[in-house]
Parts: C-alpha cells; structure tokens; sequence
C-alpha cells in the first residue's frame, strides 16, 4: 500500500501565519505539521510516500524532508499541483505513482492519536472499494459530514450549514485504483475545486464505501487558529504522558 500526503492549500484559515509560508511547515509541538503524518503511515508500515506540494514554498518540503531516510522510508517522491484545485485532484496527480496499488490519502494537516495501524490492517484485506475514518465531533459542521441509515452512510456532505449528524469525516481516505477512474468524471464544485466528498459518495454508489470510527483524539489543525491550537496542546499533554509512563516504568 502507498501513502499520499497532501501539503499544497493556501492555508488561508490560519491567516497571518501563513502569510509567507506554508500551513504544513508551521510547528506542531515539536516539530513542523508534516511529520506527524509521515511518521503516522511510516508506524503502519507503509514506506513509499509521496508528497503533493503546490506552488508555495514546494522548495522548503524538500529541504526539509529531503529522500526520507531520515524517517527510514523506502521512498519519497513529489508531486506538484500547479493550482488550487482541490483534494481530489490532488489525489489524481498520484496516479502514475501509485502505479494500481492501493493508497492511504492523509491530509498534511490532520493529526491522530491512536494512528491508523488498524485501518491500514483492515484496508489491506478489503477486496475492492474505499474506507474511510469518522469521528464524532461537537460542531460538524466545519468538516464533511456523514449522513448515517442504521449503520450504513448515506451520503457524505461537505461541510452543511446544519449537519445531520455529529461524525465528521476524517482527512485519512483509503482508496483502490478506482479512485481514478471516479476522479476523471467529476465536476468542480461551486467553489471550483475537485471535492474529495464527492469521490466518496461515487464509492457509496457503487457501495464500496466501508469505515471505522476512531478512538482517541483527532486535530484537524488547518481548520482554524483554535483546531490549531488545540492539536499543540493535545500533542504536548500526549508526550507528557508518554514521559511519565516512560519514568514509572
Ligand atoms: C477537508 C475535507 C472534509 C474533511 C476535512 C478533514 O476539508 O473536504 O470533508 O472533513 O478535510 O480534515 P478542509 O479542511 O480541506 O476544508
């Protein structure tokens, strides 16, 4: 399986500290966004990464990250998405690489507690089709929102001005080749961009669509200085407790 990580977006929500660089370089606790999720897909084992970078600041990702060994991955490539147009068609500029294997997508700027070493197992053994994660969260509306029947989604809807319900779609997507099939016949949305949401209502379609709710907690840290904020404090309170476990052993 091979691993997507998108860090082009303006990060315009995070305003003035985005000003002159990129969302995915700021720090989080102690170090800079992006290597959360490298280091995320490295733990369940996926070691071929390729990263989407956009015009800003493509230069500083590969400083920064250079071939990857630092992190002991197999491989890290680059893409570069000229234009801000959209998660989706970031993902779509992974298809020569991805070479019919299937993918993990992570948003460069989500941050999991618990990691995805269960998904990763249970995505592995998925015959056909997507998996994605959901979280419940107190104000939905700020992120894709599952629509449940039962225990099956419905439907998927970007960001709705009053959410029927409380589980919001996680930036970690698994997908099999089909992903870009799905992402040729899409249409921009109104805001003129390839919307990920709709990749995954294609999958509800076809009924391919499986997901997991996670545990522990889950930053979205591009969504506002306070998203970000909070993913510094929880990453901090989670190496202090990693400290004092290590100290009581
Ligand atoms: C994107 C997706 C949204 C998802 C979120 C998770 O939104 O469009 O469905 O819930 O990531 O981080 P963005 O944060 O790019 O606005």
């Amino acid at each position: 399986m091979k691993g997507i990580v998108l860090a082009g977006g303006l990060g315009k929500r995070l305003a003035p500290l985005t000003t002159i660089t990129n969302k995915h370089l700021l720090p989080v606790y102690d170090r800079p966004m992006i290597y959360h999720p490298i280091e995320t897909l490295h733990r369940a084992g996926i070691k071929d990464i390729l990263v989407v970078v956009g015009p800003d600041n493509a230069g500083d990702f590969m400083r920064l990250l250079g071939n990857g060994t630092q992190f002991g991955l197999r491989r890290l490539d680059y893409a570069y998405q000229e234009k801000e147009l959209g998660i989706a068609h970031a993902i779509g500029l992974a298809e020569p690489w991805v070479d019919g294997e299937k993918m993990c997508v992570f948003l460069g700027d989500n941050i999991l507690e618990k990691g995805i070493n269960r998904e990763v197992s249970l995505f592995r053994r998925q015959k056909r089709g997507a998996h994605i994660l959901l979280k419940e969260v107190p104000h939905a509306k700020n992120y894709g929102v599952a629509e449940m029947a039962g225990v099956n989604i419905k439907k998927i809807v970007e960001k709705p001005k009053r959410p029927r319900s409380s589980y919001a779609v996680v930036g970690v997507y698994f997908y099999d080749r089909s992903v870009f099939r799905i992402i040729k016949g899409l249409k921009p949305s109104r805001r003129g961009e390839l919307e990920v949401t709709d990749v995954n209502n294609a999958y509800i379609k076809k009924r391919q669509l499986a997901y997991s709710i996670i545990d522990g907690f889950w930053a979205d840290c591009g969504a506002s200085i306070d998203a970000y904020l909070s993913a510094q404090n929880l990453m901090a309170r989670a190496h202090e407790l990693q400290r004092v476990r290590r100290r009581r052993r």
